[in-house]
């Protein structure tokens, strides 16, 4: 059955790819990004495959935005199915510097800012679209958290996505008796532009990686979107229907072993 879903953060990487899916297994997509040509770009690449997409520029960490977005979608496709909250600040964010923030002295813009766009829009999205997905009886979220919920990373990463299976936790018990589910996915190391941006060239970022997951992960790889992708088109299928309030963790066993 074809359903409508909204994919933040599909402007690029993983997000790009749950678009791409999605639109590959026959679903309309719209293609949420605050890149706005980013989004284009993913939107025109699904047509061009033969599928549907309306980009839409958004800043998910705004919450008048995030209700435009999900007023342009019902202004298109008339309704709503499927949300995937994917967008965050994560690797090569200046704003977000994952990489330093120091819990005594970091600075509380920096705090504001992750929270507000990797947390606080997960509020804002599921708040937007449940209102849609209740009326009909029918449903599915998926949002973004990380095998960075097993370790401390060192910065607010961690901690922005241990709040997102908590969130995840929040509303798959608000939906439940509505035929929505609410499931989180997280994604061991996977190779993006974010992760090969944090190093100066792609020689050395593919050989970290190498060496990365050839000792932590016990698969010996990273995962691909692909990897991804299906875990993501299992949750937001009718196969899926008794499955909620879960964190998935797609990482090669990765977490298995920390
Ligand atoms: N790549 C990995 O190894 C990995 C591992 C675990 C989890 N994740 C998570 O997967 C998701 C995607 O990761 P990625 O590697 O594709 O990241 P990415 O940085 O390549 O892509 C993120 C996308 O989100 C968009 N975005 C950022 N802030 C936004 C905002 N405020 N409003 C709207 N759009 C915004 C960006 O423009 C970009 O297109 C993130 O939630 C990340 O934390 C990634």
């Amino acid at each position: 059955m074809s359903r409508v879903a909204i994919v933040t953060g599909s402007g690029r990487g993983i997000g790009k790819g749950y678009a791409c899916a999605l639109a590959d297994h026959g679903h309309r997509v719209v293609v949420a990004d605050r890149n706005e040509a980013a989004a284009k770009a993913t939107a025109q690449e699904i047509r061009n495959a033969g599928g549907t997409a309306l980009p839409v520029s958004v800043d998910v960490a705004d919450p008048g935005a995030v209700e435009g977005m999900v007023q342009a979608t019902l202004a298109e496709f008339g309704t709503v199915d499927i949300l995937v909250n994917n967008a965050a600040l994560f690797g090569d964010d200046v704003e977000f510097n994952p990489t330093g923030w120091d819990p005594l002295e970091g600075t509380m813009e920096q705090y504001r800012r992750a929270m507000s766009v990797n947390v606080d829009s997960i509020v804002y999205c599921c708040r937007a679209v449940a209102p849609v997905m209740k009326a009909k009886g029918w449903g599915r979220i998926v949002n973004q958290s990380s095998a960075a919920v097993y370790y401390d990373t060192g910065n607010l990463y961690s901690l922005t996505k241990l709040t997102v299976v908590g969130l995840t936790r929040l509303y798959a018990r608000a939906l439940a008796s509505s035929g929505v589910t609410v499931n989180a996915i997280s994604p061991g190391m996977t190779v993006t532009e974010s992760i090969l941006n944090r190093f100066a060239g792609e020689e050395q970022a593919r050989a970290y990686i190498a060496e990365f997951t050839a000792s932590h992960v016990p698969m010996g790889r990273p995962a691909s979107v692909e990897d991804l992708a299906s875990v993501l088109l299992f949750l937001v299928s009718d196969a899926a229907s008794y499955v909620t309030a879960q964190n998935l963790s797609v990482d090669g066993g990765w977490t298995n072993r920390i």
